[in-house]
């Protein structure tokens, strides 16, 4: 049975393609979100419409899962069943949307991948920052910043999705032959609510911290809560990923977080990239974002890019 939003969805394809008829080309992208409640999501969704803005040819749907991924699996298949001209997705989870992607991809429809991947290839292109990479520097920070060592709580983004997965690694490999340990490590599912929570029970078994890193800034400033409500904030660093202006580079400034290390949404080069596909130009299989970090020293100065840092 047709939902509402899947009548909807159907009448605006048929309509972009009869204003197709006789002008210039319209195309209609389906961008499938897998949650609004981290600001830096909203934010992603933002720069795609920013982007569509430029183009009047293009209409992108939004689509919004609400972190639940059976609801993004449905939005996938209405998608597909309207027969967008492109979809955008950036995915809860990996494996259970590894199918319904491939299977819009199998129809024809190109798929972009944004931030979060899929098992497998079958998509057209996938854009996000360097996760490993943003991991490792990460670590060697720490690892700058502790020459004598130290004892760390790991804040893991949800470790179904690729960047938790990345960061955790990344991370492990940065601070591999140095006096750093980690001895507190939980999924705090990327949300704010729960890093709070795992942090109240990180410091009801550690006796001493020296840092906290967290997969996301949400997750360090969760973890700066709970260590403050403790009285316990001025004893340990904290340390984020996503550096937002309006959010860990905010944090940088105001010395919550020693570091925000920043993660692109990839929203404008979604759109970049959705255009040529639609125009029929080839693309790379793998679009990789560069990324900088953000501490009180240079964060007025927009930070510095990691590849400039040397790497270990
Ligand atoms: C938002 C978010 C970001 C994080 C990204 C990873 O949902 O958790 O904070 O960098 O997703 O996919």
């Amino acid at each position: 049975m047709k939902t509402v939003s899947g009548i909807f969805l159907i009448v605006t394809v048929l309509l972009a393609g009869i204003a197709s008829i006789g002008q210039t080309q319209k195309w209609v992208i389906g961008m499938s979100q897998c949650n609004l409640g981290e600001p830096w999501r909203v934010q992603m969704n933002a720069d795609i419409k920013k982007a569509a803005a430029e183009h009047p040819e293009l209409t992108v749907i939004f689509k919004d899962a609400q972190n639940d991924t059976l609801k993004q699996r449905a939005h996938l298949e209405e998608f597909a069943d309207a027969k967008v001209n492109l979809l955008i997705v950036s995915p809860k989870e990996a494996a259970p949307l590894t199918a319904p992607v491939a299977e819009a991809y199998r129809k024809g429809i190109p798929v972009i991948i944004l931030d979060r991947s899929v098992l497998g290839s079958e998509y057209t292109a996938f854009i996000g920052a360097d996760n490993k990479k943003i991991g490792r520097a990460a670590g060697q920070w720490a690892a700058a910043r502790f020459p004598k060592g130290g004892k760390i709580v790991e804040l893991k983004g949800l470790m179904t999705s690729t960047p938790g997965q990345d960061r955790h690694s990344g991370f492990l490999d940065g601070i591999k032959g140095t006096g750093l340990d980690v001895v507190f490590e939980a999924d705090m599912k990327w949300l704010e609510p729960d890093a709070r929570t795992e942090m109240e029970s990180a410091l009801a078994v550690q006796k001493k911290i020296d840092l906290v890193y967290a997969h996301n800034d949400p997750g360090a400033h969760g973890a700066y809560l709970a260590a403050k409500a403790a009285g316990r904030d001025k004893e340990m660093l904290f340390v984020g990923i996503d550096g937002l202006p309006q959010e860990g580079q905010i944090y940088v400034q105001q010395s919550i977080l020693a570091a925000s290390f920043e993660y692109p949404t990839g929203g404008k080069e979604a759109i970049e990239t959705a255009l040529r596909i639609l125009k029929g130009e080839r693309v790379p299989k793998e679009i990789t974002l560069r990324s900088r970090v953000f501490t009180p020293e240079n964060v007025k100065k927009g930070g510095e890019w990691l590849d400039q840092i040397p790497i270990r």
